[in-house]
């Protein structure tokens, strides 16, 4: 519980639950559906930009919260507008561990409601566990709601899939190195090499033109698709399509520094795929097909379990 003038530094909270959660599984994991509502703080995903993007889960706990604490300008203030109304909004930017936790903790503990929202879904590049840990360690529980990352909306706005059967069996969520990553854990141009991998990359918009030289220096195909989504789903959304040698320079006159998403393979355009296997024969498939939950291209996984199709 929480112990004023006595704050627990949230490293030591971070590395405590690290060591609880290493020991044993959290039994709520057992007991709670993902879109239940729980007991505690919501880790609400806000969804890529437009407020009708928001899950209805996220919807329900905004409209209900007291405190709102958002991740600041990735968050469109017109969703902050439209079901926020009675709640307090605080923005997390400029906000240390330090801060945050008392401030959530202390109003979840005055009987206030409280909702933590992140941009797109918390799970990816959203620093959310490391809060939850903090305040769980505090005594405050805590719970995820997920919602829709950039990158579909990216590839919804793309009008392709992320995977394509024949084009792309796999999907590398990614960020450029920087402070965050050394160059020897930026993996670009590995899932690059791989060919049959749609690469999007997080956190990427201001290093495009310095990514796109690496993976040239490293031997890469420079007519490879490209595209850059701005502010997917946002009003002023901005789409720029090129290749591995030209977006760069696209990208340069556009202006935009920040808040973009960058997919990388031939999935962006959509072109030369084949149809998929789900879709072909389906009537004489029978109840061994061994394509479990495929919705995508029928690549069969000799080692899946029998069928269970989503149709
Ligand atoms: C800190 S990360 C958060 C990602 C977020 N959790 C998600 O699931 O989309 C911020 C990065 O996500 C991407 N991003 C977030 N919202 C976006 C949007 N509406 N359109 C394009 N990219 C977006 C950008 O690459 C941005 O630099």
């Amino acid at each position: 519980m929480s112990d004023a003038g006595n704050e627990t530094d949230p490293q030591s909270a971070i590395d405590a639950q690290g060591e609880r959660r290493r020991e044993q599984l959290d039994g709520r994991i057992f007991e709670h559906n993902a879109g239940d509502q729980q007991d505690g703080i919501p880790f609400v995903g806000a969804g890529p930009g437009d407020p009708r993007l928001l899950t209805v889960a996220g919807k329900e706990l905004l409209e209900d919260a007291d405190l709102v604490v958002h991740a600041g300008s990735l968050v469109n203030s017109e969703l902050l507008d439209e079901y926020c109304e009675h709640a307090e909004t605080v923005s997390s930017i400029g906000k240390d561990l330090e801060e945050l936790i008392p401030l959530m903790r202390d109003a979840y503990e005055a009987g206030d409601t409280v909702v933590r929202l992140h941009s797109g879904d918390p799970a990816i590049y959203g620093a959310a566990i490391e809060q939850m840990d903090a305040l769980e360690h505090e005594g405050v529980s805590t719970y995820f709601v997920p919602g829709v990352t950039s990158a579909f909306a990216a590839s919804a706005t793309l009008r392709t899939q992320l995977t394509l059967n024949e084009v792309s069996n796999h999907v590398a969520f990614t960020r450029p190195q920087g402070k965050t990553l050394t160059p020897e854990e930026d993996h670009i141009s590995e899932f690059v090499e791989m060919g049959d991998v749609t690469t999007c990359i997080y956190l990427g918009t201001h290093a495009v033109a310095d990514t796109m030289d690496r993976l040239i220096d490293d031997g890469h195909d420079e007519d490879i698709p490209v595209a850059v989504v701005y502010h997917a789903s946002w009003p002023d959304e901005d789409v720029m399509v090129g290749t591995i040698g030209t977006i760069g320079e696209i990208l340069e006159e556009s202006g935009h520094r920040a808040s973009a998403m960058v997919i990388i393979g031939d999935a962006v355009t959509g072109a030369g795929y084949e149809r998929s296997f789900l879709y072909d024969g389906w009537a004489n498939r029978g109840a061994d097909s061994d394509d479990e939950d495929d919705e995508s291209n029928g690549a069969a996984d000799a080692d899946a379990e029998k069928t269970e199709t989503t149709q």
